[in-house]
């Protein structure tokens, strides 16, 4: 499956406790607070309020957060009042500010500056522009680096970044600990009661870095700390690594290494280890700060913004654990430029809609369903070095609606104007590089005003979903460590994956191991390469209990310590599956046809870059390898176990068949599609009791036509719909049923 490469290109561009006094006070504090904060800036009701509290009172939020992110720092004082002005012209409501404003908050160690700061509150406030502080963390300025040059991270190849840029930091470093600290509360004292501040982005998208990972010294003592907590006993690292292995029993901590190129490659389960190291590294460096926070601005909300779509650097539900909710970055037009660079050539709007879809249902479902907030969303041409084109008439649109119907309670465009100096002059704003109103400008307040008017009761629905899409951050590292193929992806499976279940739209959670499946129909779970206990026995009683489980190639081969099942495979699920992998084998050459049947009788397909070889015992084969080695064995099987079925596809199936596989099996599983629409146009629901909201979005640049079976009432015309809709090029209609 080569449809998608998600390179780490991408990816460049893109413990404290809270004090339980806090932990208490908090939510109801939490929720009259910032209404009170809000009211004053003109809004009310925050729906992200709402997204937190259980004590909703009631009252539904009666407006979406829809912000701008703006610079202050960059921008010069006499323009921050027509700035603020025209904002709210626009009908933007909050800006959030100051994420790398660190050199002008702490021009030297320990003296703080926020007067100016404190001014661009005001001015934004005066217009009734809400603000999110950013912490500065992301970029520690010169005299910081030059003082302390051990806070610059080490890459994987073992040599350090040099200062410069931005996120070229240690996560454990203690020094740049202290000192995030130390600057985020300050801020945080001279911001608690500033009229106008609603919340704040702690630092700015951890681990965005051409090297995400740091391996420097302290990172190895930290790894070491982490390691004796998680196994109490050196006898129990060593069973649970297999150190045995090319003579690396460690008899001290002190000893054990990060996997720094040796010779030959490291350790599989010090290695994953050393990826969940570096996760938590992330996760409590933050915490540090949301600690303070909490204690010092209890009124206020806190989250973060990361890059977007599962990359897949840091656990992001450990991440959110304590944050109000999730918050992410989206520019699906600078992400297709780049699909366009490494595929060499034009990438489907399929891909881009669906790849941008996946970020959403993941952003969503990690914090259980909450609305989640698009903390940056593309506004105009996108991109640094080289940039994407403007985005079509009408896709700036098209992609905030794509947010709120997958769940989000706010869309902040990045960025207000377009910057005329620094590494990112060229990704473009709302404003242009001259202040005159980009092409985009126009639309944006456009949608603003519409989506203000959209009403309460939308704005609070839930999403709706039968099917879930499991992401499992210990496949990806794991797989990442030992691909088995060069081509194998885990990110490049689950996109596929979604992808082909998404374009029977039919509600998709992308969920975490160990979250409850008994709310689905069926479960989708591409390369499960390590499977714990713990979800394998969730897998079974799902299956058990009537649910439909299908999985893919490679399934159940390693434990959580990444050693290899001593069990034939699929190991902890064979009789689930009800089947035995007869062999496993990556592919280079010469593909194998797969011929289908029962069930998914149909068009023969292919299979890519990796084939298990099933044998059954029990399972109904539905369908065969035809040509290469293992011709006319098990390809792909359906087993009966207890109430439920599980499926198994070892092939690695192309896209076209992969798409009616899992369409058919979802139909099979009893998933309902609210509408038949044509392709390249995406369907989702919200609904809130029996009321059903279905968002139709044409990501293509030709109209389309809709039939719909009841008549409907359009949400955004208000006019009354019978037979058909149609949609305009990148055309969204909002559709109730009357
Ligand atoms: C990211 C960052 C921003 C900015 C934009 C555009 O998502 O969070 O600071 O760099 O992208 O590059
Ligand atoms: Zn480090």
């Amino acid at each position: 499956m080569r449809a998608l490469k998600i390179s780490s290109t991408f990816k460049t561009q893109h413990s404290l406790e809270r004090g339980s006094n806090v932990a208490l006070l908090s939510r109801r504090e939490f929720l009259s607070g910032t209404v009170a904060v809000l009211g004053a800036t003109g809004l009310r009701h925050p729906i992200w309020a709402l997204a937190n509290a259980s004590v909703a009172g009631g009252a539904l939020p009666s407006q979406l957060l829809l912000g701008v992110d703006y610079y202050p720092d960059q921008t010069p004082e006499n323009l921050w009042e027509e700035d603020s002005r025209m904002m709210a012209e626009a009908g933007f409501t909050n800006a959030r500010i100051a994420e790398f404003a660190w050199a002008l908050m702490e021009p030297s160690e320990g003296k703080f500056d926020f007067a100016w700061l404190r001014r661009a509150v005001e001015t934004l406030h005066k217009s009734n522009i809400a603000v999110i502080l950013g912490t500065p963390s992301a970029a520690p300025p010169p005299w910081l680096t030059a003082k302390y040059p051990e806070i610059v991270e080490v890459n994987a190849q073992g040599a350090r970044l040099y200062p410069g840029g931005r996120r070229f930091t240690c996560p454990t470093n203690k020094t740049y600990r202290r000192l995030s600290l130390a600057v985020a509360s300050e801020m945080a004292r001279a911001f608690a009661d500033a009229p106008g501040v609603v919340g704040w982005q702690i630092d700015n998208e951890l681990t965005l870095s051409s090297s995400p990972r740091c391996y420097c010294d302290f990172c190895r003592a930290g790894f070491q700390e982490w390691v004796r907590a998680k196994y109490g006993s050196l006898e129990h690292v060593n069973r649970s690594w297999g150190t045995v292995f090319w003579s690396q029993t460690y008899t001290d901590f002190g000893q054990i290494p990060v996997p720094l190129p040796s010779g030959g490659d490291p350790n599989p389960g010090l290695a994953l280890d050393y990826d969940r190291y570096q996760s938590y590294a992330n996760s409590s460096y933050l915490e540090e700060q949301l600690g303070v926070l909490r204690k010092v601005c209890p009124r206020h909300f806190v989250t973060t913004n990361n890059v977007g779509l599962p990359l897949d650097i840091i656990d992001l539900r450990s991440l959110y654990e304590k944050l109000d909710f999730v918050a992410f970055d989206n520019y699906p037009g600078f992400f297709e430029m780049l699909l366009h660079e490494q595929n060499s050539g034009p990438v489907s709007p399929d891909v881009i809609s669906s790849t941008a879809a996946l970020g959403h249902d993941f952003g969503r479902s990690l914090k259980g369903g909450k609305p989640f907030m698009v903390m940056e969303e593309q506004s105009g041409k996108a991109g640094q070095r080289s940039f994407s084109p403007q985005p079509e008439k009408g896709q700036l649109r098209l992609w905030t609606y794509q947010a709120i119907a997958h769940g989000a309670m706010g869309v902040n465009y990045f960025r207000w104007d377009t910057a005329t100096f620094g590494a990112e002059e060229y990704w473009h704003g709302v404003l242009n590089h001259d202040r005159s109103k980009s092409p985009g400008y126009e639309e944006i307040k456009q949608t603003i005003k519409e989506l203000k008017a959209l009403g309460p009761e939308v704005l609070n629905s839930s999403y709706a979903a039968e099917t879930a899409l499991v992401f499992d951050y210990d496949c990806d590292w794991a797989l990442q460590i030992q691909p088995g193929h060069h081509e194998l992806s885990y990110v490049a499976q689950i996109t596929s994956w979604y992808g082909a279940a998404a374009a029977s739209h039919t509600g998709i959670d992308v969920i975490l191991p160990g979250v409850d499946l008994t709310a689905y129909k069926i479960v989708l779970a591409p390369v499960v390469y390590v499977l714990s206990e713990t979800q394998a026995a969730k897998i079974r009683s799902f299956v058990q209990n009537g649910g439909m489980f299908v999985s893919n190639f490679r399934l159940g081969v390693k434990n959580e310590n990444s050693q290899i099942v001593r069990t034939p495979l699929p190991g902890l699920l064979r009789d689930v599956m009800g089947v035995t992998v007869e062999d496993y084998a990556p592919i280079y050459s010469r593909n194998p046809g797969v011929k289908f049947s029962g069930a998914l009788a149909g068009p023969d397909g292919e299979c890519g870059i990796w084939a298990d070889i099933l044998q059954p015992s029990g399972a109904e084969v539905l369908g065969t390898y035809a040509s290469g080695a293992h011709a006319g064995k098990a390809a792909i099987t359906i087993n009966s176990f207890g109430q439920g079925k599980s499926v198994y596809i070892g092939a690695d199936l192309e896209r076209a068949s992969l798409d009616r596989v899992l369409r058919s099996l979802a139909a099979s599983a009893g998933v309902r599609q609210a509408l038949e629409v044509p392709s390249g146009v995406e369907m989702t629901v919200r609904q809130s009791g029996d009321k059903h909201w279905i968002f139709l979005l044409n990501h293509t640049a030709t109209s389309k036509t809709v039939s719909i079976p009841r008549a409907c009432t359009d949400l955004l015309t208000g006019q009354w719909r019978a037979g058909t809709v149609d949609l305009s090029a990148y055309g969204v209609r909002v559709l109730v049923a009357s």
